[in-house]
């Protein structure tokens, strides 16, 4: 039977402010996962910034009813002993009380994939924070379409004749599926406006699914601002899928996103160690790890921490930079989030409060 892969995350306290997750509650999803979790074949549970990531392998398939609630009592636990240490915004990504069937439309961002287990199946889990699910656009394009990025669609004749993308509306809630390289102009167009499109699969042109990423948008579900999605993506690698090294290629260049402080500024998405993902400085700059782990009959191989190593650092150097940089310009755009954006988050009440002043001329 088919492995499933599954990646479920939210933030439900911050432990100082927004930085990071307080060490109990990973002990207490741990705890959970191992207790409670019968039907899986193997668990991992780390954090990046304040978002606690339980990546999980079972043969149950995605959206398992189980699956999800096993996680999203999980999850509740770690919320409800941020209430007791009253950490920052406890319980912040748990949108509704009790759970429904499926934890998509909870809060938690879900990244799941089905498949059968190759001979040899590394798997990489990107995991960001202070940012949203359109930052995996530019990398997914690299890493999927772009030969300047990944020599294999040259050279491997396995790849040769690109992916397929499913991309996907966030505000219409709609999809598109476009085939690589002879979409790629249509489908620029709309992933490079990350606020809204999101690529949301890659699949092979056999239909072999390779990426996954999360693309909830919670402040839609929410009706207002309670921070950024923090999103997670899955990537499949090696033997007609990107080698691991061109997966990690396209965060040696700090592209920006958006998501930096109060989820309302675009800034360089900075590639770090696990250890080094604890983003402060004005809440970030919005960081990247990617844990790779070699699967064996469904058991997480690993994790080896990529982003560890000293060829990012040039990428870490220019980032910093680029955050000097971008910091001067304060509370004006393009370093904050252009007023369609805000639209959906913070802006609505100060623009509320102001109605009365405003006069027509
Ligand atoms: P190794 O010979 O180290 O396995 O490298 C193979 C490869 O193709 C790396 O991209
Ligand atoms: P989080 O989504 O990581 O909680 O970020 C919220 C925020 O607004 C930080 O400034
Ligand atoms: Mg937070
Ligand atoms: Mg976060
Ligand atoms: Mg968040």
């Amino acid at each position: 039977p088919k492995i499933t892969l599954t990646v479920i995350k939210a933030d439900v306290g911050g432990f100082v402010g927004h930085t990071d997750v307080h060490p109990e509650l990973l002990e207490i999803a741990k705890k959970h996962l191992k207790e409670k979790g019968k039907m899986l074949i193997d668990f991992h549970v780390t954090r990046v910034g304040d978002d606690i990531e339980l990546i999980m392998t079972h043969r149950e398939g995605i959206d398992n009813e189980e699956v999800h609630k096993l996680a999203w009592d999980a999850l509740w636990s770690c919320g409800e002993k941020a209430k007791e240490l009253k950490l920052y915004g406890a319980g912040q990504d748990l949108l509704k009380d009790s759970f429904s069937g499926n934890i998509k439309g909870l809060g938690p961002g879900v990244a799941e994939m089905e498949f059968e287990e190759r001979k040899s199946e590394p798997v990489i889990i990107f995991m960001a924070d202070k940012t949203e699910p359109g930052a995996w656009n530019l990398p997914l394009y690299k890493m999927f379409a772009d030969p300047f990025n990944t020599v294999g669609l040259v050279i491997d004749p396995n790849m040769h004749q690109g992916f397929r993308f499913e991309v996907y509306d966030m505000i219409e809630h709609k999809k598109i599926i476009f085939d690589t390289p002879q979409d790629i102009y249509d489908m620029l167009v709309f992933i490079g406006a990350t606020g809204r499109y999101s690529i949301r699969k890659v699949y092979t042109k056999n239909n072999e699914i390779a990426a996954v990423s999360s693309t909830q948008r919670m402040n839609f579900m929410a009706g207002k601002y309670i921070g950024k999605d923090d999103p997670v993506l899955i990537v499949r690698c090696q033997n007609g899928l990107p080698a691991v090294g061109e997966a990690l290629e396209p965060f040696a260049n700090p592209y920006l996103v958006a998501g930096w402080m109060r989820g309302s500024h675009n800034g360089p998405m900075i590639p770090v160690s696990l250890e080094n993902a604890v983003p402060t400085r004005f809440d970030g700059p919005p960081r990247v790890c990617a844990l790779g782990f070699q699967l064996a009959e469904g058991k997480l191989i690993g994790p080896q921490d990529f982003f560890k190593d000293v060829a990012f650092d040039n990428a870490r150097k220019k980032a910093l930079e680029i955050a000097d940089y971008i910091r001067k310009m304060g509370p004006f755009e393009p370093h904050r989030l252009p007023l369609e954006e805000l639209e959906y988050t913070t802006l609505p009440h100060v623009v509320e409060k102001l109605r009365e002043r405003w006069e027509k001329e």
